[in-house]
This record gives structure tokens, C-alpha cells and sequence, in this order.
């Protein structure tokens, strides 16, 4: 079986469902169900017995060994993380206890639990390194995108969080062995996505005709990628890729969030003209910037597709329209997500 940890999550949770709907072998998911973790993502396994969940924290070291040597993963997948940049800027903590300390607890079990295995298992263990491409920092209009080789330079508490755990996982490779893959991510969009990061949350905001808020002139520049297309890289460097080695996964779809948002009141307009205020557009409203907010992140996903095969298979026209498709679908998931502590903090960033 293999571990995954943060399986309750956006990205988690899609990647346990992919999995359990490519192969059969079972998946051990922890996670501790932070705000961001929510187990009615996972409803379609509930009653599947390869999917077993225990809530728990990555910092919790006995707990985490323990789970080790019960299930005896042949591999541990790690997207456990605070994972919102403007949360991690109001309370860089959580970030630095769970993506810093969570990791380093994770990796000294892992390699504990490695350590004792016999020869041929020790060759087939994994631990496969969920990371983002934020570590490298921000493009300028004319920069390369980011590589494998781009020197690290993460600008919020977040990214800085990453790049730790990331140089930790490195480490551990290097000095004790451990047989690790990292794979730095650009942003994702797709289903149960928490409605605090800019698709979902314009999602929900144009259909109960609240503001649709841009940061600053909306011209920053992000590189989407569906998060099925980030699950099939995350398997794919699972099966063959090479130890120790980075892979950088990204959508080649460079987009300004203007534009993005403009295509989602677009598609709105088309498929929900009910809104009570149409043209959805008419809800833009610019707000005050993210301090140190990053102006480009751009992916160069040639190494996954040179070594591994990988592409993305999902066009961003595709995948934003499935996207907008399952937000209308599924609002009772996302009224249960808002009527928790989501709304608490909503009221702190953007005001009652
Ligand atoms: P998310 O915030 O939606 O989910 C994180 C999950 O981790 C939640 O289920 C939460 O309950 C769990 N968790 C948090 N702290 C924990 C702890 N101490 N112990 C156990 N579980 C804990 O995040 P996501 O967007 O699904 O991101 C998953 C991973 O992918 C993260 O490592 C993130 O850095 C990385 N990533 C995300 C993106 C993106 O666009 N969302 C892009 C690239 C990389
Ligand atoms: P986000 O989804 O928070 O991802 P990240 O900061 O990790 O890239 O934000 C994506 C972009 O959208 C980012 O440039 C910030 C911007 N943004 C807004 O303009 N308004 C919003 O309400 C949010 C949440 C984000």
C-alpha cells in the first residue's frame, strides 16, 4: 500500500480518488482535517475498503511511526501543508509547524522505518515530495521559466515554508539515503478546491452576486494546470522517476488573473444567466494588494516530459469549464464548506 498524507485536501483528495480508480492497491491517508481538510471529498470511498483514513497530525512522531510499521507502506506521498498564502502571511506559524516541522517528523520516521527494511524493499521505497513552484520566487515579464536548476528564492511565509521542507527532503536524501522524489507544482484549479483560493472563491462569489476581488492592477501572472493532469505527473514520478531528481510540473498556460476571471464571468454569463447580477462581470472589484505579492510564475515542464512522458492532457478552455461545471453541481459541498471556520476568516481578510 502507499501512504499519502493530506489526502483529505484539494489535491489530496483527487489524488486518492485517481488512484483508487487506476489501480487497486490500497491507500493509508493522514491527515489531521484542518479547515482545509474535509472527508466528503472522499464520499465516493467511504464504503471502499482500500481506502483507510486515520486523522492525525505529520507532527506527531509516535503517531507516525506507528503508522509505519502497521501498514508497511512501499511508499510515502507527502501533500500534507498549510497551503494559502494569504493565510500564511495573517499567521505564518501554522505554516512553519506543519510544512517545516511536519516534514522533518516525517522524514525521520520514514527513514527510521526505512532503514529496517530488507535490501529489495529498501530499493523499491519511495517518498515522494509534494511541492509547489512558488520556492523559486517571481518571474519578470521577459524571464525564462522556471527550471530544475532555478535557484531558490521564496518571497511569502509560504513559499519560504516549502523551500524548507523541500531542502529537508533533499537533505535526507543526500546525507541518510532516503530515496526521494520532489515535485515542484504551478497552481492548480478543479474540484473541491476550498473556496478561499481565486477559482473557486470568483466561482461562488459571481453566483451569490458578492464582489469577485483583485489584488492589486489583476495583471500578476500564474501558470494553471488541472489537477488531474497533477495527479497523473505525481503517479507517473511515482512509477519511474529517478531517485533524488526534482521534477518541475506546470500547465503551460501562463494567464494574468484578470483574464481569468473575466473567462470565468464569461462562462457564468452562458451557464447560470439566473445570477442575481448579470453580466457576472459587473462584481469585479479591484482591492488592495498581497504584500510581497509574486508578479509571474511560469513552469518550463520539459524534464517530466522529456524523462517521464508526462504532458498535460486537459486544456485550460477544458478544464475550466468542467470546473465551472462541478462548482454549479456541487454548491451544497460548497455552502458546508463555508458555513465552517472559512467564514471566520473570510470576515478577517475581506472584512465583515
Ligand atoms: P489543502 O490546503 O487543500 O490541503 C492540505 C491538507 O493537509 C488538508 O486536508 C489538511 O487537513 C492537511 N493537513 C494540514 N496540516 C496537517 C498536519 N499537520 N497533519 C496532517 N494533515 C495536515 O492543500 P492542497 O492545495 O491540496 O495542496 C496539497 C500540497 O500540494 C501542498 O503540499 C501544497 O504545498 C502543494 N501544492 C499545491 C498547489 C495548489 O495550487 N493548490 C500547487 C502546487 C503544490
Ligand atoms: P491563490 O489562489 O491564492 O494562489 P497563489 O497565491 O498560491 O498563487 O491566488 C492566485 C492569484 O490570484 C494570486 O496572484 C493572488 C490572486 N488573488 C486575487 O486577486 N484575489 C483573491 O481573492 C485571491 C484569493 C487571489
Amino acid at each position: 500500500m502507499i501512504l499519502v498524507t493530506g489526502g483529505a485536501g484539494f489535491i489530496g483528495s483527487n489524488f486518492v480518488l485517481d488512484w483508487l480508480a487506476h489501480n487497486d492497491e490500497p491507500v493509508l491517508n493522514l491527515d489531521v482535517l484542518t479547515y482545509a481538510g474535509n472527508l466528503e471529498n472522499l464520499a465516493a470511498v467511504e464504503a471502499d475498503r482500500r481506502h483507510i483514513f486515520r486523522r492525525g497530525d505529520i507532527c506527531d512522531a509516535a503517531l507516525v511511526s506507528g503508522l509505519l510499521e502497521e501498514f508497511r507502506p512501499r511508499a510515502v506521498l507527502h501533500f500534507a501543508a498549510e497551503s494559502h498564502v494569504d493565510r500564511s502571511i495573517l499567521g505564518p506559524g501554522d505554516f512553519i509547524r506543519t510544512n517545516v516541522n511536519g516534514t522533518f517528523t516525517l522524514l525521520e520516521a520514514a527513514q527510521r522505518y526505512w532503514s529496517g527494511l530488507d535490501t529489495v524493499a529498501q530499493q523499491a521505497f519511495r517518498f515522494l515530495h509534494v511541492s509547489t513552484d512558488e520556492v523559486y520566487g517571481s518571474l519578470g515579464p521577459g524571464d525564462a521559466q522556471f527550471s530544475e536548476t532555478t535557484p531558490y528564492q521564496p518571497n511569502s511565509p509560504y513559499s519560504a515554508s516549502k523551500a524548507a521542507s523541500d531542502h529537508l527532503v533533499r537533505a535526507w536524501h543526500h546525507t541518510y539515503g532516503l530515496p526521494v522524489l520532489t515535485t515542484n507544482c504551478s497552481n492548480n484549479y478543479g474540484p473541491y478546491q476550498f473556496p478561499e483560493k481565486l477559482i473557486p472563491l470568483v466561482i461562488a462569489n459571481a453566483l451569490a452576486g458578492k464582489p469577485l476581488p483583485i489584488y492589486g492592477d489583476g495583471m500578476n501572472i500564474r501558470d494553471w494546470l488541472y489537477v488531474g493532469d497533477h495527479c497523473d505527473a505525481i503517479r507517473q514520478v511515482l512509477l519511474r522517476g529517478r531517485v533524488g531528481e526534482t521534477y518541475n510540473v506546470g500547465g503551460w498556460n501562463e494567464q494574468t488573473n484578470i483574464s481569468i476571471v473575466r473567462l470565468i464571468c464569461a462562462i457564468l454569463d452562458e451557464l447560470h444567466p439566473g445570477s442575481p447580477v448579470t453580466p457576472h462581470e459587473q462584481l469585479i472589484t479591484y482591492v488592495k494588494d498581497r504584500p510581497g505579492h509574486d508578479r509571474r510564475y511560469a513552469i518550463d515542464a520539459r524534464k517530466i516530459e522529456r524523462e517521464l512522458g508526462w504532458r498535460p492532457a486537459e486544456t485550460f478552455a477544458s478544464g475550466i469549464r468542467k470546473t465551472v461545471h462541478w462548482y454549479l453541481d456541487n454548491q451544497p459541498w460548497v455552502s458546508r464548506v463555508q458555513s465552517g471556520s472559512y467564514r471566520d476568516w473570510i470576515d478577517r481578510q475581506y472584512g465583515p
